[in-house]
């Protein structure tokens, strides 16, 4: 049997009468990187908080590596390091006197210090940042070192919540390549993020949390097959070729096709498949060829993942984001 990094059983937190985390049910195993995904307000900071032992549960089970995180916090806390959704190093320090300072603060003599703080800005590509002040990186420099601080000691498991969120394209793979890195070394990563694509591009499992409660849960490839592997979206030449594609791609690719406000564009779901994507790729470019075939001129298409409103409209029936104008 997998040793479990965390096992939650109907975890709950209530602040006042919003119970934001609502009968919690994570089992992790260990050695991976376990995608907690979910909108604004699901819940994901203040179950990662419970589990890095810094807010108390209202109820509930909540087991890392075996150890209750109420009854036995510090041997929690041994073995767990947590990158917060807004970090902690010091403003008005460099990469690398943070770095020193907090492997200091863990009880690293100074010259060892100093050689694993070396170490992971190297590792982190923030060699030529190393001496300058946090004040001054960029967004994607700062996440970097952020995860750079809660790995100083190799924890077995590292909370990063939501590492990517307004990072640019180029900071946010290197995070991703870090990540990869970071559980190549044997630590279990409990990653939280809005992405859909950042979870299927990293997790191993993927959680889907709304109000509290986890809503869906399974492997990426499964998940995906769940709620269909991506939309197809086509722009027409002729408006009036519209009817006859919408009935050609709704045949080929066996779904409902979206007419959009724009008359010459239209969308399908793909349905997925366990193994991913190039299934989607391949229905979509036999519906498009459908099209070819029968003299309807495409000027553009593209085929994207599902967006996390598309997830939780599959899930749900309605998208993420109502959430907010609800609450
Ligand atoms: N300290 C607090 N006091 C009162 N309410 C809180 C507190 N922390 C969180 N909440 C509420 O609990 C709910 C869950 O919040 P949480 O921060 O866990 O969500 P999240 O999934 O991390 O969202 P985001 O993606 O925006 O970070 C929200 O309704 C939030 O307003
Ligand atoms: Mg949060």
């Amino acid at each position: 049997m997998t040793e479990l990094a965390i096992e939650t059983s109907g975890l709950v937190k209530s602040f006042g009468d919003n119970r934001a985390v609502d009968g919690l049910d994570l089992s992790v195993p260990a050695g991976i990187v376990y995608g907690v995904l979910g909108p604004n307000g699901a819940g994901k900071t203040t179950a990662v908080r419970m589990l890095a032992t810094l807010l108390r549960p209202d109820g509930g089970q909540a087991r890392v590596f075996g150890h209750d995180v109420r009854r036995e916090a510090d041997a929690v806390r041994a073995r767990v390091s947590l990158t917060g959704q807004y970090a902690s190093v010091d403003e008005d320090l460099s990469g690398m006197e943070n770095l020193v300072l907090l492997a200091r603060l863990l009880g690293h003599r100074k010259p060892a210090a100093r050689d694993r703080a070396r170490e992971l800005l190297e590792a982190f590509g923030l060699t030529e940042a190393a001496d300058r002040l946090v004040k001054n990186y960029s967004g994607g420099m700062r996440r970097r070192l952020d995860i750079a601080a809660s790995i100083l000691n190799t924890p077995d498991l590292l909370f990063l919540d939501e590492p990517t969120t307004g990072l640019d394209p180029r900071s946010r793979n290197q995070v991703w390549d870090i990540i990869r890195i970071v559980v190549a070394h044997g630590t279990t990563v409990l990653l939280t993020t809005q992405y859909l694509e950042e979870a299927d591009r990293l997790a191993g499992r993927i959680a889907v949390i709304d109000h509290g409660k986890v809503i869906a849960e399974g492997t990426p490839g499964r998940l995906k097959s769940s709620i269909g592997a991506g939309a197809v979206h086509v722009r027409l030449r002729d408006a009036a070729q519209r009817p006859e594609a919408e009935r050609l791609l709704s045949a080929a690719l066996g779904t409902h096709v979206y007419l959009e406000a724009d008359p010459v564009a239209l969308t399908a779901r793909v349905a997925g498949a366990d193994n991913g994507e190039r299934v989607a790729a391949e229905q979509a470019s036999l519906a498009l060829a459908e099209l070819a075939r029968a003299g309807i001129v495409v000027d553009d298409f593209s085929l994207g993942q599902p967006s996390l409103d598309e997830v939780f409209l599959a899930l749900t029936d309605r998208p993420a984001s109502e959430k907010e104008i609800a609450a």
